[in-house]
């Protein structure tokens, strides 16, 4: 058992919760957009105590926390499971949960469904769906249906079998402008924001300049209007070689095995735990048991 301290006491005194139109306000003054995934209540607290604008619950749940091999079999139960626990960890930033594959591709009604029960159950203010024009219509109905839309283009991960592997997107000129097209679709269908990824700079930031909607970078440069980086990638908790765009600003993989080996060895030689680190029995209760048994000893 280990005991977390709950902040519903301190919420009287909670910071004003980010909006959308925050996050908009933010891009007109030039003022850069931080965001960042998280899966838990404790990334989410740590994030929302360091000041950070947006977090999002990513799809890649499936790959840095479950350990699937891509974003694919991530279900909608899973999503809204993971949603709740970041959604109890905030008290500011702005909350936007991924809608997994397959829970907005087969008809339109399913996905405003799916997409009404990240904000009634899970607390999220906005989900986010992946793809480009196609997606349009559907960005207008969850936005008629009170579902804030953050959309995401370039590289869309779950679109991996159909990109044919994870790649940069954008770089002929027939792709830079078709995803400018994009990018114009979304913002015209209702998006608040979006997400480009894996593209080349030039590209995100000429989208950027003609967006009247915040763009949200990662692997796209530094010219969008916010960045966000994957929690596991920042940690270097991925058990891989980071991508070109994913700086890591701490070694947690070495912090975590360093603890743990230590433990293990604590364990191993008896040093843990320690005589404070036990409870024991009342005094008058110990001398009544040494009274009955006096050849029990104190330990
Ligand atoms: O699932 C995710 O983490 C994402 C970010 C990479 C934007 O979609």
């Amino acid at each position: 058992m280990s005991v977390t301290q709950l902040r519903t006491a301190a919420a009287s005194l909670a910071p004003r919760r980010i909006t959308s139109d925050a996050l908009l306000q933010k891009k007109l003054a030039h003022q850069p957009i931080c965001a960042i995934t998280a899966y838990d209540y404790p990334a989410a607290r740590l994030a929302d105590e360091a000041g950070i604008d947006l977090v999002l619950v990513g799809d890649s749940l499936g790959m840095v926390v479950l350990g699937y091999e891509n974003t694919l079999p991530v279900t909608l139960d899973e999503m809204l499971h993971h949603t709740r626990a970041v959604a109890r960890g905030l008290r500011r930033s702005f909350l936007v949960a991924d809608m997994p594959y397959g829970s907005y591709h087969a008809s339109a009604r399913d996905a405003v469904r799916n997409g009404l029960r990240f904000i009634k159950e899970a607390d999220a203010q906005a989900v986010k769906i992946e793809g480009g024009r196609s997606r349009a219509r559907l960005v207008q109905r969850l936005t008629d249906a009170e579902v804030p839309v953050v959309a995401h283009i370039g590289l869309t991960p779950q679109s991996v079998h159909s990109m044919g592997g994870y790649r940069v997107q954008g770089k002929s000129l027939e792709a830079f402008e078709r995803l400018s097209a994009d990018a114009r679709a979304l913002e015209d269908a209702g998006a608040i924001a979006i997400v480009l990824e894996g593209m080349p700079r030039e590209l995100a930031a000429s989208i950027t300049a003609q967006s009247g909607i915040p763009t949200i970078g990662i692997g796209a440069g530094p010219d969008c209007d916010g960045q966000i980086l994957v929690f596991h990638d920042l940690f270097n908790l991925t058990f891989c070689a980071p991508a070109k765009f994913a700086r890591q600003y701490a070694d947690g993989a070495a912090f975590f095995a360093t603890a743990l080996t230590q433990y293990r060895e604590d364990v191993a030689t008896g040093r843990f735990p320690s005589d404070a680190e036990s409870y024991h029995l009342p005094r008058e209760v110990q001398a009544a048991l040494e009274a009955a048994h006096p050849r029990a000893r104190k330990a």
